[in-house]
Parts: C-alpha cells; structure tokens; sequence
C-alpha cells in the first residue's frame, strides 16, 4: 500500500508522528510536507495529494490540519475522493467499511497523537463492506459528474 500524506502548519507534529507510525508498520508513504513550520495555506498541501490519490499514483492519503476541516473540505473538491475527517476509532472503521473513504483527515488541535494512532491504524486495516454502501458510492460519483 502507498500513501500520500500532508498537513498544514496546524498538524506539522501531528504528520510528523503520523509518519513515525507509518515506518513503525512498514508502510510505504510520501511526505508532501511542508518542509516547515511557516504558515501556509491548507489547500496548496491538501490538492496534491487528492490528485495522487484519485490519479492512483497512491493507495491512501492522509491529511492534518488544525481542525482537519480545511483539510478535508479541500480534498472533498477534487473529482474521485472521499475524504472522511474522523477523530474517534469508531467512525474510523465505519468510514472505510461503508463510504470506502481514500483519503483521512484529522485535526492536530482536536485530538492527541496517541488516539491519533489508533484511528489511523483502525482506518487503514479496515475494507470496504461493499454491498448495498456500493450503490451510495455510486450516487456520490454521479453527483460529482453533475456538478462538472
Ligand atoms: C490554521 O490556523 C487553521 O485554520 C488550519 O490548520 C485548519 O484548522 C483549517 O481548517
């Protein structure tokens, strides 16, 4: 599995524990950074990363705001992502088993690296249920084409 990740100035620790994580579980991953902490502006670290995901160039992506809402709106704009901003291990699970979200967002200041972790972890070993989630998956595709 490859996957992308980013962040903001907001979740820099956070990506850099994320990415920790990643190495920990022998997970290939690319850092689309930043490369510091000046601020920056979320939607310029969380496209590139949607557009690797929806081309295939990766798996998974992964990104870390203050809030993970800018992030996650951001991401939800390019054609072909479902992006989930998830803060408990619950939501985890049911976002990759019914709405097969390729991409996770979090928000270093809601959350702790510890549960962090876990919801990570929870997201990436979880499937897609199929079934019945596949035919809403289909209606958000035919959404996304109508409003092109
Ligand atoms: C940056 O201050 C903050 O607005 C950003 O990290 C994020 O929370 C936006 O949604």
């Amino acid at each position: 599995m490859k996957i992308a990740i980013s962040s903001d100035h907001g979740g820099n620790n956070l990506r850099r524990e994320i990415m920790d994580l990643l190495s920990e579980l022998g997970l290939d991953y690319v850092d689309f950074g930043p490369d510091s902490d000046a601020s920056v502006d979320y939607p310029d670290y969380a496209v590139p990363v949607a557009h690797g995901v929806a081309k295939g160039e990766f798996d998974k992506g992964i990104l870390i705001c203050g809030t993970g809402i800018g992030m996650s709106i951001a991401a939800n704009k390019v054609k072909g992502i479902r992006c989930a901003l998830v803060h408990d291990v619950f939501s985890a699970k049911a976002t990759r088993g019914h709405n097969d979200s390729n991409v996770l967002a979090m928000g270093e200041r809601v959350i702790g690296p510890g549960l962090a972790r876990e919801i990570v972890t929870a997201w990436l070993d979880t499937s897609f249920e199929g079934g019945r989630h596949e035919r809403r998956i289909a209606k958000l595709t035919e959404l996304e084409d109508e409003s092109r």
